[in-house]
């Protein structure tokens, strides 16, 4: 099984967007069992508050829910936990880096680094274009999902 954690600054908008859309992908794949994944905040901010209206009503539109979830902290036990540890923007890396101290299996880094174009995932809380943040998601989880089939990671 691969363990994917995706972290965001408050893991109310990007990182479950990109939970959700990656475990429909798999899901669509016929390959959910082959995974656990799951998301998480480098800030304090909105722990226990669930997922932005903006996000929810983006993913409506492809019928993906994410009833249930409520945003969590990222641990440094964490880093145990997970195989892949996927921020969404350098400001991420940093906040990521800051808990765990250090990364010596190489299990964090971006999600669009699994894209042509490695780049930033705006922040939406203050864009307030959660088009744009879909679209880059779609692309990342897109990008590592054939990263691990292609490179033959799933396991
Ligand atoms: P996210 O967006 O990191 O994509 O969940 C944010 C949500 C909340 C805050 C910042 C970013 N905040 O400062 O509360």
């Amino acid at each position: 099984m691969v363990k994917v954690l995706f972290v965001c600054l408050g893991n109310i908008c990007r990182s479950p967007m990109a939970e959700f859309v990656f475990r429909d992908m798999v899901s669509k794949r016929g390959l959910a069992d082959r995974f656990y994944i799951a998301s998480a905040a480098t800030s304090s901010e909105e722990l226990g508050n669930p997922v932005h209206y903006g996000t929810t009503g983006k993913l409506k539109e492809y019928g993906i829910s994410t009833k249930g979830k409520y945003a969590v902290q990222l641990k440094k036990r964490d880093y145990s936990e997970y195989d892949y540890i996927l921020g969404m923007e350098e400001r991420n890396i940093r906040g990521i880096n800051r808990i765990f101290g250090s990364d010596p299996e190489h299990k964090v880094s971006m999600l669009l680094d699994f894209t042509e174009r490695p780049r930033d995932i705006a922040d939406p809380w203050y864009t307030g274009n959660f088009d744009k943040t879909y679209d880059d998601i779609l692309e990342g989880c897109e990008g590592f999902l054939n990263y691990l089939i292609s490179g033959n990671h799933l396991k």
